[in-house]
């Protein structure tokens, strides 16, 4: 089941009502019929949250209320595996042929933008011995990235709340023939002992994620001094949180102050302060002309 951050935010006070009408829809409509799932999925947020008072309403409730637990996930958190999880774990998603699936798929996407990916793995890369966490595997491009440039010193630990997206690493990382693995817990709450890594990354999975403050200052705490975190960012324009608000009548700015009192992803300059308040110093940051910036923080 698929609830996004801003979802959860904004059902904060009743999980279970939106939980129970996404499983519905989802075993319904999805994937098969795209349309009338997001169409059925626009009705119930529209009787729920019909105007721009109510839409504030639920945004204050959150802010005042809101935590780092996790209430949803894309496929299942560790403690919900179910047998058919782990049977799709071992049979599909721990297979060398999903890594190459992953790595060629990363692979096009990569091409795309060569300079920018260059300057990504080599700003993760700058230690001889690098330890590095990756923060989001998603899909696995941004492990198909790193681990493609792996060395046998170097070592990987990714983390998703995802048990499936977890496994993804462990695939790539078979295909690659390097140290990595994928393990599935939060990123409020890293299994890490302080100052364990090298290298914290990220490719586009701050976007996704709630209590924005809290995933920087663990970034922070498990980056040994003078290590390194290097985030690949969507820049304001690119960030789905501005659709939504745009359709309750909010400007930009607007949109921008809101996502910050609600601890969501804004926009890059965000990231650059909330870093600087974790001990994070911006080195170096590189854009390209439209959707993403790069940037390269060092733990001081
Ligand atoms: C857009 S995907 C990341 C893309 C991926 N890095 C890539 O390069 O393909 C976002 C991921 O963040 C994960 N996620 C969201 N909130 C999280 C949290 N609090 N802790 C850990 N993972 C989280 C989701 O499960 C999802 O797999």
């Amino acid at each position: 089941m698929i609830l996004n951050a801003l979802d959860e935010v904004l059902f904060w006070e009743d999980i279970p009502l939106l939980k129970t009408f996404m499983e519905k829809i989802v075993s319904q409509y999805y994937p098969h019929d795209p349309e009338t799932y997001f169409n059925e999925k626009k009705a119930f947020m529209m009787e729920h949250i019909p105007d721009r008072n109510e839409f504030i309403k639920r945004m204050e409730y959150y802010i005042n209320n809101g935590s780092p637990v996790w209430v949803s996930g894309r496929n299942s958190l560790g403690e919900e595996i179910t047998f058919d999880d782990l049977q799709k774990a071992i049979l599909s998603n721990v297979t060398i042929q999903n890594g190459k699936s992953k790595a060629d798929m990363a692979s096009v996407l990569l091409a795309k933008e060569p300079e920018l990916w260059d300057y990504y793995t080599s700003n993760i890369m700058h230690a001889s011995k690098n330890t590095i966490c990756e923060l989001t595997i998603g899909a696995g491009l941004g492990t198909a990235a790193v681990m493609r440039v792996m060395k046998d010193s170097d070592l990987y630990i990714g983390v998703d709340i995802d048990f499936l997206c977890a496994k993804n690493a462990d695939a790539i990382a078979k295909y690659f023939g390097v140290n990595g693995l994928g393990i599935a817990a939060s990123l409020w709450n890293l299994p890490f002992d302080n100052e364990m890594f090298t290298t914290v990354c990220c490719n586009q999975g701050l976007e996704e994620c709630r209590e924005i403050p809290i995933i920087l200052s663990e970034a922070s705490r498990i980056l040994e001094h003078s290590g390194k975190m290097v985030l690949r960012c969507k820049n304001l324009e690119g960030t789905t949180w501005y659709s939504y608000f745009e359709k309750y009548g909010f400007s930009i700015e607007e949109t921008r102050l809101w996502l910050r009192k609600l601890r969501l992803y804004s926009d890059v300059g965000q990231i650059e302060e909330i870093a600087s308040q974790t001990g994070l110093k911006l080195l170096d940051r590189k854009s390209d002309e439209g959707v993403w910036s790069i940037l390269v923080f060092e733990k001081r």
